[in-house]
């Protein structure tokens, strides 16, 4: 398994180009299975959860092409397929292949895609899809580990989701924008990344109002067809770039990123003292210019749905709160379990008192370097982010979880002055353990 080898100590300068966000780009890809068409997606990043639905849907029979080296735009065309299912090999390396669900019984009228299971940060059930797309009139049988979903063609409904879930939202509007009728979905989510999916789908004949906010409208078509999209920065990633900054008391300017969708982390992060400023390029680009100079500070962080602050920049956060002057009382509240980066930023050094899902981190305190493990892909963000301020070298193993979202992470760390190197001993990851 790779590791990671981090000398800490250096400042971060320089610029640093942020890579399309994986988590819109995995939907979009789905949403491929909605046409027979060619579908041309761009700014995809090349990390290992895109590889997976590459994967997944070329096991389905999908033609799936890359033209450049590595992939950062794919052409997806689902003209043929003659495989519905995704199978458990797949989905318990990457969860999101159950995005595949509600498109594949909306076209085809059948699918077959193993339940995900738990994983580390907690039990993540699909129920919630499961009751919408009855909803829209699918019967569902969940047997031997997997959900068959059938439809001769799903029906408009309206569907309320008890509970805020992300996947759920992007699976349920895939499926509605080929049933018949009118779908009213209430209690979405606002993440950016579902109006973006809604765009690329408007792109291919789908008919939606309200994404991006709690009501989506839907008015199903009987086919749609093919369109190009370059899908929106990812945020989770310029936020691990800003703490980078931060918390090495660097200076890096983000390019190909997008303030807009960063508002609660830029605001948290101001809070505690990061100097963060908006930059406007000749092309009419933005980006984010962060100063890590001043003294950081302790705050007080409850991670929430959007546009609240996202639980993909918890174990992120922590890492710098072990840095700021005081005490900050950290609350995650989406997932049951994603606090195990805490236990390692305490071997490292770290003053956190653990709390079920509650930590109160008190700073600062020198971090020294240590053998540590990633538990789930943020997790290892937060744990390299340490790395980067511990005296000595820090060794984190695991780093597989890390390269399931982050495109050459290392690399863009060595670019701007980390002391980063990946060990490979040759051996694979074992792909048992996705989060
Ligand atoms: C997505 C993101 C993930 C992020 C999370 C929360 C992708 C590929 N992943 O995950 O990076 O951390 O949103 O912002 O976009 N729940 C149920 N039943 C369901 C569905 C969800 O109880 O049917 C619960 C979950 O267990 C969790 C909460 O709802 O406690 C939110 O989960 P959800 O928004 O669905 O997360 P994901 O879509 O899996």
């Amino acid at each position: 398994m790779d590791q990671f080898k981090i000398s800490g100590g250096r400042k971060l300068e320089g610029t640093v180009r942020i890579s399309g966000a994986k988590n819109a780009a995995l939907p979009a890809m789905a949403a491929a299975l909605l046409t027979a068409d060619p579908v041309r997606l761009e700014n995809i990043p090349h990390v290992r959860d895109i590889i997976t639905m590459a994967k997944l849907l070329a096991h389905m029979r999908c033609r799936v092409e890359s033209p450049d080296i590595p992939p950062s735009s794919f052409v997806i065309q689902a003209q043929t397929v003659s495989h519905a299912e995704a199978p458990y090999e797949l989905v318990k390396t990457m969860r999101a292949s159950v995005l595949t669900l509600g498109p594949l019984v909306a076209r085809f009228g059948y699918a077959r895609v193993s339940l995900p299971g738990g994983c580390a940060i907690g039990a993540r059930p699909i129920d919630l899809h499961i009751q919408a797309l009855e909803k829209l009139g699918a019967t569902i049988h969940v047997d031997h580990g997997y959900v068959e979903a059938r439809a001769k063609r799903l029906r408009g409904a309206t569907f309320r989701f008890p509970k805020i879930t992300v996947t759920g939202t992007e699976n349920i509007l895939t499926a509605a924008v080929l049933a018949q009728g009118e779908t009213i979905l209430e209690n979405c989510a606002l993440e950016p990344e579902i109006p973006d999916l809604a765009a690329l789908l408007a792109k291919m004949g789908a008919k939606i109002e309200g994404a991006g906010t709690p009501t989506i409208r839907v008015e199903g078509v009987e086919q749609l067809h093919g369109a190009e999209h370059a899908v929106i920065p990812d945020r989770i990633e310029a936020g691990t770039f800003i703490v980078a900054a931060a918390i090495t008391r660097g200076n890096l300017l983000l390019t190909h990123c997008e303030p807009r969708h960063l508002g609660a982390i830029i605001d948290k992060l101001k809070s505690c003292g990061v100097d963060i400023r908006c930059e406007h390029f000749s092309d009419g680009a933005a980006g984010l210019r962060v100063r890590g100079s001043g003294k950081l500070v302790a705050a007080d962080l409850t991670t929430e749905e959007y546009p609240g602050f996202a639980t993909d920049m918890q174990a992120q956060f922590m890492a710098l709160a072990t840095q700021a002057d005081g005490v900050s009382h950290i609350r995650e509240t989406i997932f049951e379990n994603r606090m195990l980066h805490a236990s390692e930023m305490i071997r490292m050094g770290a003053n956190i008192l653990i709390d079920g899902n509650s930590a109160i981190v008190t700073g600062p305190s020198p971090l020294s370097g240590a053998p540590v493990t990633a538990s789930d892909l943020r997790a290892s963000a937060g744990l390299v982010l340490a790395g980067l301020v511990a005296s000595n070298t820090t060794t984190i193993d695991r780093v597989y979880h890390i390269d399931r979202g982050y495109e050459r992470i290392e690399e863009k760390l060595r670019a701007v002055g980390a002391c980063i190197e990946r060990i490979s001993p040759g051996l694979e990851p074992n792909a048992g353990d996705e989060v």
